[in-house]
């Protein structure tokens, strides 16, 4: 079969965002040291290289959505939650080197021991999304629904999308933390925690708005209407102090910026153009493309689905680039079809690149520990007695359309 697969075209304020630091950016980090040009030929064998030399002491994990260049050095893939437990499960590693954004890093360091240091290659990789919700803000809101008399009815569950610091807030006010796999047991925990999913206890759900209102709509069975958004710049969120009495779910006012790009009509124009065709897209996306789609799950989900996909089965992927590319050229025999039409790589993501990988490796062979990431004592043990809480729920059941 002929490969079916077509590279969105390029936006290049999109494509430039994912090259070097950015001053300006969110963050303003530049490197710390000599990057190596990308323009030198030697990258490839440098990595090579220094990551032979280091041995047993590094281990580098590779988020699902980063770029090839820099996958093909991961000593494992995988999604947030498992690259946290992959980093875990090697307590021997002198160095974890997380090629994702700085909330993994976090978890990372959190789940790891204090002898290990785990490190970012770019400082600037961060997340959109996890953004959203900053802790002043998180903990004025807290006050707010205190205020109205919701807070004591109301159990706090964080998406991994967020800062260390709103883990620890969950793990301080009896909530829990949660993956785009485990989102529905972890909300029906939590409803468990304040009298069930027919009383009048609430769930704060943070970060991400969407996985938040999918989850709560498609796989707990409750309205639109049980639903509000909490919107941080404005007073009560932007609701009155009776809506927040009726919710059941909060939505904290954040969304993915890849996923979110996806629209109703990426989905139409694609079953118009090829038959039969399988929509397949994140949580993260709106509710909208959600209900639209055939089949929606996490990132390990969506590889799953297309290894056991028939051959010659049509897909149309809502996810970010990298990744369906990686999946289109995995899966020659199957039509793989991105869901955008413009390019959609997470651009914190694309800024791990080779250059700063092969930074990262050479410095540690010099002795060295460049960009650590190191979570406070206090943070780290609140924010893993919310992950903790997570782990010891049920295992999810597997994701289905
Ligand atoms: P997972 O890593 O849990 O699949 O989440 C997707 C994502 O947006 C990562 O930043
Ligand atoms: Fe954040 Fe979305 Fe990028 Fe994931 S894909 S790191 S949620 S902006």
């Amino acid at each position: 079969m002929t490969q079916t697969f077509q590279e969105p075209e390029a936006s290049p304020a999109l494509l430039l965002l994912g090259q070097r630091t950015d001053p300006v950016s969110e963050r303003g980090v530049d490197c710390p040291g000599d990057l190596p040009e990308p323009s030198d030929p030697h990258l490839v064998e440098r990595a090579r290289k220094a990551k032979e030399a280091l041995g047993d002491r590094v281990f580098i994990l590779g988020h699902h959505y980063q770029r090839d260049e820099v996958i093909q050095f991961a000593d494992v893939t995988g999604d947030s939650f498992k690259l946290a437990r992959d980093a875990a499960d090697r307590p021997d590693a002198e160095f974890i080197v997380f090629c994702g954004v700085h909330f993994m890093a976090e978890s990372a360091d959190i789940l790891t021991s204090d002898d290990q240091a785990v490190i970012l290659p770019d400082m600037a990789a961060g997340c959109s999304m996890a953004d959203m919700a900053g802790i002043s803000q998180v903990e004025d809101a807290w006050a707010q629904l205190d205020e109205v008399g919701v807070a004591s009815r109301t159990v706090p569950i964080t998406y991994m999308n967020s800062t260390a610091a709103i883990k620890a807030f969950c793990g301080r006010h009896e909530g829990a933390v949660c993956t785009s796999s485990n989102a529905e047991v972890a909300l029906r925990w939590a409803f468990d925690q304040v009298g069930g999913i027919d009383g009048d206890g609430k769930v704060l759900f943070m970060p991400d708005q969407h996985l938040g209102r999918n989850t709560a709509v498609l796989q707990l069975g409750l309205s639109l209407d049980d639903c509000v958004v909490w919107d941080p710049r404005k007073p009560l969120g932007g609701n009155t102090a009776e809506q927040l009495d009726a919710a059941r779910v909060i939505l904290w006012k954040g969304h993915c910026s890849v996923h979110g790009r996806f629209r109703k009509a990426n989905v139409d124009t694609l079953r118009e153009n090829v038959p039969d065709i399988n929509i397949l897209v994140h949580p993260e996306c709106t509710h909208e493309v959600v209900t639209n789609a055939d089949y929606v799950g996490s990132t390990e989900y969506i590889i799953k689905a297309l290894d056991a996909a028939e051959p010659g089965s049509a897909w149309g992927i809502g996810t970010e680039l990298n990744l369906v590319r990686r999946l289109a050229n995995a899966h020659p025999d199957k039509q793989v079809h991105f869901l955008e039409d413009t390019v959609c790589f997470c651009s914190t993501m694309n800024r791990i690149d080779l250059p700063h990988l092969v930074w990262t490796l050479e410095s540690l062979l010099a002795g060295e520990v460049p960009n650590r990431i190191v979570v406070d004592k206090t943070t780290q043990e609140q924010a893993r007695v919310a992950l903790d809480r997570m782990l010891a729920l049920p295992a999810a059941q597997p994701e289905k359309d």
